[in-house]
């Protein structure tokens, strides 16, 4: 049984620098072109476009396979997408010029190189040598690093419609010769191309790291470029039990860059959460530590009739109250200016909101949170968690246990939470009903209600 017309899968394998893979020829490339004349054509539902891993053809690629009938295409370039899209996706005619159907020649290299992959593995494990899993991950730093200092230096904006490393270093005051190898770096790195000594933005630096571009991100990513002068104090943060102050956050630039970059987070992910939620007998919510006021935005815009208050800090507010300005909803969203781990909340509300908020704060801060939430809540309130959720054993998943050490690097006693733990302080501040709700994503909503 075929549940699609057409099954087709790209190899985009990577494999270390210098060895053949497809990637390196261009696999990449042939399915985003693939991919883009699939929705131009309509053809979503009848072609299924899957990345797959080695097929043991490396010197061949570019390599894809399209089944049900097992047409095999070699050297495929994304200049052949329309065709191959045009004759054999759409009207069932394989594009011969391409297609690979000398079966007993595959077979033979496709033994060979499993046989020559297991005798390079089995030549490595002899001589000692470190996976390459492990080399890529002690070194994965470095890539991380490279486009972390080009947002901080803004260099893709500098980089504008194209120049040199002489202009591009001279419009960003920074040394020319160290300029250039990051240039050059940010080009391996497929940020930027070069031709002669000039250097270029490709269409998503463009889109996505370049001031004025209505897509730009930069802002939100530099508060990735700031967490990282933070984990590197992890090691002594490990030895002292608590975050090693850094001594270059707490500025102005460095909150506004957190909020942008909590507001990335939160703009598409607020209307799902207020839809998993339900704005329907909701009339007041109180959103402690809002930050942008993302959530609170997508409240009163899924309920004419709620209205919102956002707690934050001082310094945070008035950043806020642009963010709501823009979103054209300050009449129904005030903020609050205070501090959730000691002002009163206030009383009535229909649902507390603490998005990304409990892994700032240690257990009996939440505990205490929790307590004080169900006293503010009207009957049949309810208390809403959003956060990364570890399993029991505080191991999965990845992207929540190596949170909990973000947490470590950055606050005094925050760490990411187990489901059980979120239930049990739930239960111990008087809510019922508690339940877990799971949202596309890496964070999930823990819910009690009081009554
Ligand atoms: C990780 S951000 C989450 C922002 C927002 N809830 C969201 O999900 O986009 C944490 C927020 O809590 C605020 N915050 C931290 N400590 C606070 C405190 N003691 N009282 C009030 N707000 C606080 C920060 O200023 C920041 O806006």
């Amino acid at each position: 049984m075929e549940p699609f017309r057409f099954h087709v899968f790209v190899c985009t394998q990577q494999k270390p620098e210098g060895i053949p893979s497809c990637p390196a020829s261009g696999s990449l490339g042939v399915l985003d072109a693939l991919d883009r004349e699939i929705e131009a054509r309509g053809l979503n539902h009848d072609v299924q476009l899957t990345t797959c891993g080695c097929m043991g053809f490396c010197d061949e690629g570019p390599v894809m396979v399209v089944y049900p009938a097992g047409v095999w295409y070699r050297r495929v370039q994304p200049s052949d997408a329309a065709e191959i899209l045009a004759a054999h996706l759409r009207d069932a005619k394989p594009v011969d010029r391409l297609v690979w159907n000398d079966a007993a020649a595959m077979k033979a290299m496709s033994i060979e190189h499993g046989e020559k992959f297991r005798a390079t593995m089995a030549a490595h494990e002899k001589a000692g040598m470190l996976p390459d899993r492990l080399e890529q991950m002690i070194r994965g730093y470095m890539p991380s690093r490279c486009i972390l200092t080009a947002l901080e230096l803004d260099i893709f904006t500098a980089v504008g419609d194209g120049a040199n490393a002489e202009q591009i270093g001279a419009r960003l005051h920074a040394n020319v010769r160290a300029v250039g190898m990051l240039l050059n770096a940010l080009v391996a790195l497929k940020l930027l191309s070069k031709s002669g000594d000039d250097y270029k933005n490709t269409p998503e630096s463009a889109r996505f790291f370049v001031e004025g571009s209505k897509d730009n991100q930069r802002n939100g990513l530099v508060h990735t470029a700031d967490i990282w002068h933070r984990w590197s104090t992890l090691t002594d943060a490990v030895r002292k039990g608590t975050r090693v102050p850094i001594g270059r956050d707490d500025t102005p630039e460095w909150t506004r860059n957190f909020i942008a970059g909590m507001q990335r987070n939160a703009r598409d992910r607020a209307p799902l959460v207020v839809k998993a939620l339900g704005a329907a007998c909701v009339r007041r919510v109180l959103d402690l530590g809002g930050g942008s006021g993302a959530y609170s935005i997508a409240f009163a815009k899924a309920g004419p009739e709620v209205q919102c208050e956002v707690l934050d800090l001082p310094e945070v507010v008035s950043l806020t109250a642009e963010y709501v300005g823009q979103a054209g909803v300050s009449a129904r969203v005030s903020v609050r200016a205070g501090d959730m781990l000691r002002d009163d909340f206030g009383s009535g509300y229909d649902v507390i909101m603490l998005n990304a908020i409990c892994h700032m704060f240690s257990e009996e801060q939440n505990r205490d949170i929790f307590r004080r939430a169900h006293q503010a809540l009207a009957p049949n309130g309810r208390l809403v968690v959003q956060d990364f959720i570890l399993n029991p054993e505080k191991t999965a998943p990845q992207h929540a246990a190596l949170f909990s050490l973000n947490m470590l690097v950055a606050t005094d006693g925050g760490a990411s939470y187990s489901e059980l733990e979120y239930t049990r302080w739930m239960n111990a501040a008087g809510f019922s009903e508690v339940c877990r709700i799971h949202l596309p994503g890496p964070s999930g909503l823990i819910v009690g209600v009081v009554k």
